[in-house]
């Protein structure tokens, strides 16, 4: 074969490949509100950054049918490009092409840029948009999310991992995600579930929409399994850029900085007056943050999910942190089931990926009642003093109000590490509130005065000025500095440029055993 007929075959199979599953299972995926594998891939990457790696791959599933059928790159466009100017690695799944069902070389093929990204250092962002196992190839199938599992795992706390869902996400394929840093998901056009409605109806009885079961609704603000919920699919890659921007590569990197930027004016004068003194008066967190960070800009993930507690990401003076606060605006602030697993998986992110923490208290503390404590309020909750203990990133902590018994320990208090505590004038530090401290030590004097209602105010008064204030605390050490509301912002960057490159050890050893 003449060398000019060699490359035209080399065009024209490039070009087979590009088509994916042919014009009509485009269109039918562009009327669903959906892009193509390609058109995905470029709204992710910087323009013309895209280097694609095995282009030419194909199955060698033989039953059922399959033998002949052609599957252009086996439903899966893989490879690198750049996002921000910085390298980043992707896989995309081709819906047009078998339903972008995953058989033993599309697995491969994404095992292959998971491999890659853990060995030279860059973050790996996964769109999924599949039938789940290719049900032909059988245990093949089944055999390569095993081993997406695996590098899914290993590439843990190594390199960041972001899924986002684009179509359907079903069956064990959910689990590929579930194990990765951060799942986003659009809506109308995501939908994940173990089982679906069918299954569902079969073996329950219950009738089930897919939107209800596994949409944006359901992953987004009750399951806690999308951190990130767009309207449509260019919102939500503008999304994954955004968040790209804040991460660094790899753990051995710090997360990259900006030149720092003031907060709105407006904001920082609201600061001053915005936490009240009065213990119970609601207030947004949210606004706070926005009032102290870099021209508050505050990048709040899973922020429909366990509202009662925030977490972000944000920068001060320049430097990327971690933001974590309770949220007195929702359920006072207090600490659950919910709001425990979202902070402590956060904080782990935050100390594999070199972030200092940052964290605002305002907890009246752990939310009572059975259904919390027969859902397992002691081991989830254990797992936020789990995380503040074994993270070695700085920590700085500013009690803005309430800081009641566990939570306050929990809520990275000076005990669990933290290397820097701020608190407010307003903080009130104590085993717990005022009210509920007078009725259990003075009990019986309340019950033997003449006016029990009087004396129990005079109680909890007395209560409330010995120990609802910073300064007991400060004075043994536990608060460093008290500080105005309007100090916040100078007080917690210059607490950053004091421990901002702290370094601690930790004993050896092979991973210690997280309280799930
Ligand atoms: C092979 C598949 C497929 C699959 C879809 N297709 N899923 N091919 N294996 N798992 C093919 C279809 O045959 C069809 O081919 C094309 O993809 C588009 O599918 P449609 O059904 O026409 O599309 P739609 O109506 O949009 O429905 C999408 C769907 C449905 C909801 C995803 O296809 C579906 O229910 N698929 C099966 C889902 C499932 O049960 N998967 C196994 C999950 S278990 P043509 O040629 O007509 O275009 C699993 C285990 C993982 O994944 C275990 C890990 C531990």
């Amino acid at each position: 074969m003449e060398l000019e007929d060699r490359l035209a075959e080399l065009e024209r199979r490039r070009e087979q490949v590009r088509a994916g599953g042919g014009e009509e299972r485009r269109r039918k995926q562009r009327e669903s509100g959906k892009g193509t594998a390609r058109e995905r891939l470029a709204a992710l990457f910087d323009a013309d950054s895209f280097l694609e790696l095995d282009m030419f791959v194909e199955h060698r599933g033989r039953d059922f049918g399959l033998d002949g059928v052609a599957a252009p790159g086996d439903g899966v466009v893989t490879g690198q490009g750049t996002v921000g100017g910085r390298p980043v690695f992707a896989f995309s799944q081709d819906f047009t092409v078998l339903g972008g069902s995953l058989g033993e070389m599309h697995a491969a093929k994404i095992c292959k840029v998971l491999d890659l990204a853990r060995k030279t250092g860059a973050p790996v962002v996964g769109i999924n948009d599949s039938g789940g196992a290719r049900i032909q190839e059988g245990v093949d199938a089944l055999n390569g999310y095993g081993e997406i599992f695996r590098r899914n795992t290993l590439a843990s706390g190594v390199v960041p991992q972001l899924s986002v869902i684009l179509g359907p996400c079903a069956g064990g394929a959910v689990y590929a995600p579930a194990l990765t840093d951060f799942v986003f998901m659009t809506r109308s056009v995501s939908h994940m579930f173990i089982t679906g409605p069918q299954v569902i109806k079969a073996v329950t009885g219950e009738e089930v929409s897919l939107e209800t079961l596994g949409g944006t609704q359901a992953h987004g603000a009750k399951s806690g399994v999308a951190h990130f919920v767009a309207v449509d699919e260019a919102e939500c890659f503008s999304q994954v850029r955004e968040v790209l921007s804040f991460l660094p590569s790899n753990n051995l990197e710090n997360p990259p900085s900006a030149p720092p930027e003031e907060p709105p004016q407006e904001a920082v004068r609201e600061l001053t007056r915005l936490v009240p003194a009065e213990p119970n008066r609601p207030y947004d967190v949210r606004r706070l943050i926005r009032a102290v960070v870099d021209g508050g800009q505050f990048l709040e993930v899973q922020e429909r999910f366990a509202t009662n507690a925030v977490v972000g990401f944000a920068r001060l003076g320049g430097r990327a942190v971690a933001l974590l606060a309770n949220q007195p605006a929702v359920l006072a602030g207090c600490l659950d089931i919910d709001a425990s697993d979202k902070l402590a998986r956060f904080v782990r992110f935050a100390d594999a990926f070199n972030f200092p923490l940052v964290t605002l208290v305002d907890t009246p503390g752990y939310l009572p009642g059975t259904a919390q404590e027969h859902g397992g309020i002691i081991r989830h909750g254990a797992k936020v003093l789990y995380a503040y203990s074994e993270a070695t990133v700085p920590k700085v902590t500013v009690v803005l109000r309430k800081a009641y018994g566990g939570a306050f320990l929990a809520m990275c208090s000076r005990s669990l590490g933290a290397d820097l505590v701020l608190a407010y004038p307003t903080a009130e530090i104590a085993v717990m509130g005022p009210e509920g401290a007078a009725n259990i030590i003075f009990r019986r004097e309340i019950a033997a005065a003449e006016d029990p209602q009087a004396a129990r105010q005079q109680k909890i008064a007395e209560y409330r000025e010995r120990f609802a204030n910073p300064y007991v605390a400060a004075a043994r050490g536990l608060v460093d500095q008290v500080i105005a509301p309007g100090e916040t912002r100078d007080s917690l960057v210059r607490a950053l440029a004091v421990v901002g490159d702290k370094r601690e050890d930790r004993p050896a050893k092979k991973h210690g055993n997280l309280p799930l």
